[in-house]
């Protein structure tokens, strides 16, 4: 459907654009976005998704950090759109990654949504649930959107446990049959967090933390 060098296009434009804005994409770097790309091409050879489309939504899922801190997919909407048409995307191919991607996304995304989107979702999705991303990047995802601990762990907690409970965490069977126990650990630990967050001991070290980080 996208020609190979037509994916590598929007490829280079998003490693151009992830290189040039690192210090404001601490946690929707490159290394998010390659590792997105990589699973969803995965996901859509399994659930016969149409691959190239996937892969390339893929790669402009999250450019919205780039236009606006902290937002939905929806607000990088126009340079998701600039990029692909720099490419060589047809519009209305454009049109439909920029679907996918808002079908896609955890806040919103329903039961029945597109087989493409599902890839997409499922690789996304993943990447929260991976058990080093509480250890190495949950910081980075603090500072890059300039929200606290207690903020993220409502976000996680609040949009991850509803599809979690109804059964469409992952989409694909093989994806929920490899990871599921690490979506449920990781909504546990964000749950232990927000627990943790209401004890004033817990509260009063973290302050003592993030004072002493201030004044280094
Ligand atoms: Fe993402």
């Amino acid at each position: 459907m996208i020609p190979p060098g037509v994916v590598d296009a929007v490829e280079a434009d998003v490693h151009r654009l992830c290189a040039r804005y690192a210090a404001r994409l601490q946690f929707h770097g490159w290394h998010h976005v390659n590792f997105v790309r990589t699973k969803a091409g995965r996901f859509a050879v399994l659930n016969g998704a149409e691959v190239s489309v996937v892969e390339t939504a893929a790669l402009v899922h999250d450019v919205n950090y780039l236009v606006l801190r902290n937002s939905a997919a929806a607000a990088g909407s126009g340079l998701r759109c600039a990029i692909l048409a720099r490419a060589g995307v047809p519009r209305h191919v454009a049109a439909w990654i920029d679907r996918i991607v808002d079908e896609a996304e955890m806040a919103s995304r329903g039961k029945d949504i597109s087989l493409e989107a599902q890839a997409l979702s499922d690789a996304d999705t993943l990447f929260k649930a991976l058990p080093v991303t509480p250890v190495v990047l949950a910081h980075k995802y603090l500072e890059e959107n300039g929200i606290g601990l207690r903020e993220l762990a409502n976000k996680i907690c609040g949009e991850q446990q509803s599809v979690h409970d109804e059964g469409f965490y992952f989409y694909n069977a093989e994806a929920a049959a490899q990871y599921a126990h690490w979506a449920a650990a990781n909504l546990q630990l964000w749950q232990c967090i927000r627990e943790s967050l209401d004890d004033a001991d817990v509260s009063a070290l973290l302050e003592t933390v993030s004072g002493s980080q201030a004044t280094a």
